[in-house]
């Protein structure tokens, strides 16, 4: 049979400028526990931060004009915000509430900034280098013996409701067990299964823990399957475009799923005609306009470069002295070995009709992508900004 233990610490209230070992020792002391040979330690990350005097008294943080336009933005404190903005290295985004953060690599909401285990008016930030930290627990809790220190926290799923652990830094284990190669119940090899093991004895921790009054900002897991290693074990993270969730929801190019066949063809015969003899680069574009018509046009270039005009905007120009005002889809298509995409201008030109539009990009080898204009022109400049009264205008 196969088990494993986990043991809570109760400790005295942890606070700025506490030793957080030695209360460990007398919680362990009180309970009658002792660390033994292959222990692995899991602590809280606002015990570690708070002992370690990351407490911040909000009415000591004055807020910058970006920390006030983005507390506004994500229905924040502004104090919150800044601190936030100091904390982190990329805001993500957010909602009303929560800011997701970018910090070395991995995201956080808030930057790691509790207001939860914290007094009145203050917050607690992310300890400053929480693989120090643990590897200074670890250090004075052995005593000769083999241990691993987790510093843990909470995080969510998407989509999930609820917290789950994670480690934020550890020391004296893999954190992550590399499961590829071996073989699953009907023999098949494992291809990319690797098993998160700091972050699964945090959850076991926290089913202890809590994330409340318990008291207990330690636990000892003990008999768990894990072993102990001479190893800083410094938590590893993937890049964004390797990641299912951000990879898959990030805007961008996705593959061309087909409905847009007659429009990429009709581009393709625009392409032949193409007068483009000194860049030899023929482009063709066809445009589906509200209407349920179709126009298409090639690029046309000139001895003075300056006064070519590529294949999307010459579809425009058609349908707009047509009539044509809504646009539902364009494809465009050019010899390259790429499906091509639509210059900088060009999609300037195009999002004054709408970001909705579909940009279909294909080559003659047939292959394409697609992405919707908005995506390929982010926070365009558009007649929106435009819009004040005269008045005004003539004022200022
Ligand atoms: N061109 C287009 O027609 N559309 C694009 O999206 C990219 C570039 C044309 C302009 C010029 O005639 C030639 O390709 C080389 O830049």
């Amino acid at each position: 049979m196969s088990f494993l233990e986990v043991l809570g610490i109760k400790t005295d209230l942890v606070r700025v400028g506490d030793d957080l070992v030695y209360a460990l020792k007398k919680g362990m002391a009180k309970a009658g526990l002792a660390l033994q040979e292959g222990d692995i330690l899991v602590v809280s990350e606002s015990t570690v931060a708070t002992a370690e005097g990351r407490v911040v008294a909000l009415d000591d943080v004055t807020p910058s004009d970006l920390a006030l336009s983005l507390a506004a933005r994500y229905c924040k404190d502004p104090r919150e915000m800044e601190l936030i903005l100091r904390e982190s290295d990329e805001i993500v985004g957010g909602i009303p509430g929560v800011v997701l953060t970018m910090k070395k690599g991995f995201l956080y909401p808030n930057a790691g900034i509790d207001n939860s285990n914290a007094p009145p008016g203050h917050v607690v930030l992310f300890p400053a280098d929480a693989q120090k930290s643990a590897s200074e627990i670890r250090r004075r809790l052995a005593d000769g013996k083999k241990i691993g220190v987790i510093i843990g926290d909470s995080r969510t799923h998407p989509l999930r409701l609820g917290c789950v652990g994670v480690a934020l830094a550890c020391e004296g284990l893999e954190p992550v067990e590399d499961a590829r190669g071996q073989k699953d119940l009907f023999g098949r090899e494992l291809k990319i299964t690797r098993k998160a093991v700091a972050d699964n004895l945090v959850s076991a921790a926290q089913i202890i823990m809590g994330e409340g009054d318990e008291g207990i900002p330690a636990v000892i897991i003990r008999d768990a399957p894990v072993p102990i290693r001479e190893v800083r074990g410094e938590i590893p993270t993937i890049a964004p475009q390797e990641c299912m969730y951000i990879g898959a929801l990030r805007p961008g190019p996705r593959s061309y799923t087909g409905g847009y066949d007659e429009l990429i063809d009709l581009a393709k015969k625009a392409l032949a005609n193409a007068y483009a003899p000194y860049s030899g680069f023929k482009v063709g574009a066809a445009l589906l306009a509200k209407s349920g018509k179709t126009y298409s046009a090639s690029n046309m270039e000139n001895a003075s470069s300056g006064a070519d005009i590529c294949a999307e905007r010459a579809v425009l120009a058609m349908a707009l002295a047509e009539g044509e005002r809504e646009f539902l889809a364009i494809a465009v298509l050019g010899d390259a070995p790429e499906p091509i995409s639509p210059c900088g201008i060009c999609r300037q030109s195009l999002i004054e009709f709408g970001g909705d539009i579909q940009v279909i990009m294909a080559n003659l080898q047939g292959e394409a992508t697609m992405a919707k204009l908005s995506d390929l022109l982010p926070r365009a400049f558009t007649g929106s900004f435009l819009e004040k009264p005269d008045a005004e205008r003539y004022q200022s």
